[in-house]
């Protein structure tokens, strides 16, 4: 079988036979807008690769690999020992959003209140929330490309319209007002700013928001908001710390900013996130939302956050966290850079790098087999795609490809999404396997030619 005429594949989620057929017209067309974040499509894959017996080296997580820090899982114990099991307030616990308030304002030169302040399961919702609250079907969301999959995707299931601002691998994936001053309209309601990033780990310099800045306050309209998602804000490396949009002079007022305690304090299944609004108006539709959807989080977790947010020891935790990220950084970006047709940016912060590997689908040929997919099957692939799955499937080493993170205009662009957040020994070996795979062209036209995981 050649690689055009492949068409079946067995991947271990592919649906079994339905016991009675969906039937058409089922599910609303915003339902059939709705993207998704492929870093939770893979885990099955992954599951199936360990069942049959082998290691697989996760570069894929977006998950620190350190335990929940003893002071924050003591107190969230405590607090269930109390029997804070209840609903409680949709907005959040006072104590809580105080203790964010606190934060933020000290984080960021500013004085917030807790009445700004909404609580979230995590830092993903108020993303979708803010894109349902602020944008009507036609208006504009400017977001980065790449960038995490939900901007994208959410906008298109809201009747919005998506204008990524495509970043580039030559200014560090970060961008200036330059970049994006063309893309602002009339029409433009959101505009998503996430440094440090996912998935490239860029981080904006003071002068590069600076002017950001000076852009949006002249030229988007007044009903624009930024959406400054600032979740990897403690993850910054060479002793840098961060800088928030919203300290800039002019900016609070138009800036949502969004954080939460997954990456920082490794807590991804504790679903504390949070957002700080321009006014408490604009908190109070929030608080709505959450009515609206699952009426409030876990009082014992939030009360977790509360500690994270306010005790010395977190900052300990976080620094020493960061230094092991900052460790393997150092070790994986000399890794890579050292194999023949990849080339990867040493990143500023958050845990992924985000290798070119343009010259490797060149080589390998993934680039020529991408071309040669039925047009079905090459639009739900890309050669990147080829790699990740190949070096996946028989290699073991399990990655994202560019496309997981904004499919917009992504064409040609051959990167792939390697996390660090995985021990530096596997680290190491993962590097090593990347080398063999990307220059086993017998194996890769071995692989498309089986045609069982194109993507
Ligand atoms: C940029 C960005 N924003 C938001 C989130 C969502 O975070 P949470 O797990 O707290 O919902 C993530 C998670 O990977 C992220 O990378």
């Amino acid at each position: 079988m050649t690689a055009h005429t492949v068409v079946t594949r067995s991947a271990p989620d592919a649906p079994t036979a339905p016991v009675s057929p969906v039937p058409e017209g089922l599910f609303s067309a915003r339902t059939r807008q709705l993207g998704t974040e492929n870093a939770f499509k893979i885990g099955p894959y992954i599951r199936a690769i360990e069942d049959a017996g082998h290691k697989v080296i996760k570069c894929n997580l977006g998950e620190p690999d350190f335990a929940l820090p003893k002071h924050i899982a003591d107190e969230v114990k405590r607090c269930i020992d109390l029997d804070m099991t209840h609903y409680v307030d949709p907005q959040g616990i006072l104590p809580l959003r105080e203790a964010i308030a606190a934060h933020v304002s000290r984080t960021r030169g500013l004085s917030i209140t807790a009445d700004r302040v909404v609580v979230f399961p995590g830092a993903k919702p108020p993303i979708g929330f803010s894109e349902e609250a602020y944008c009507n079907p036609g208006d504009e969301v400017i977001y980065p490309s790449p960038g995490f999959p939900i901007y994208e995707s959410f906008t298109a299931y809201v009747g919005a319209v998506p204008v990524p601002l495509h970043l580039r691998e030559d200014t560090g994936f970060s961008f200036s007002g330059r970049d994006l001053e063309p893309l602002i309209t009339g029409r433009t309601r959101l505009i998503i700013l996430n440094f440090p990033s996912n998935p490239t780990g860029g981080v904006a310099t003071r002068e590069q928001l600076e002017s950001i800045a000076s852009v949006i306050l002249r030229k988007a309209p007044a009903t624009a908001r930024v959406y400054a998602d600032e979740v990897y804000e403690d993850i910054l490396f060479d002793g840098n710390r961060h800088v928030s949009i919203a300290s800039l002079p002019g900016m609070e007022a138009r800036t949502i900013i969004a954080s939460g305690v997954s990456k920082s304090y490794a807590w991804t299944g504790g679903r504390v996130g949070w957002a700080v609004f321009p006014t408490a108006e604009e908190a109070a539709v929030f608080k709505n939302l959450n009515i609206n959807y699952f009426s409030c989080i876990p009082a014992y977790n939030q009360m977790g956050a509360k500690v994270a947010l306010e005790s010395p020891e977190s900052r300990v935790a976080i620094d020493s966290m960061v230094a092991a990220f900052q460790e393997r950084r150092d070790v994986v970006v000399a890794g890579l850079n050292a194999i023949p047709g990849i080339t990867c940016n040493k990143p500023g912060g958050a845990f992924y790098l985000f290798p070119n590997i343009g010259g490797v689908c060149e080589s390998i040929g993934a680039v020529a087999a991408h071309a040669k997919l039925a047009p079905a099957y090459r639009e739900r692939s890309s050669p990147a795609t080829l790699f990740q799955m190949f070096l996946l499937w028989q290699y073991h080493v399990a990655t994202l490809d560019r496309r997981s993170f904004g499919r917009i205009g992504c064409d040609g662009q051959h990167y792939l999404r390697l996390s660090i957040a995985t021990g530096l020994d596997d680290l190491k070996r993962g590097v090593e396997l990347i080398r063999s795979a990307a220059s086993d062209r017998d194996g890769f036209r071995a692989f498309v030619n089986e045609g069982a995981h194109l993507w």
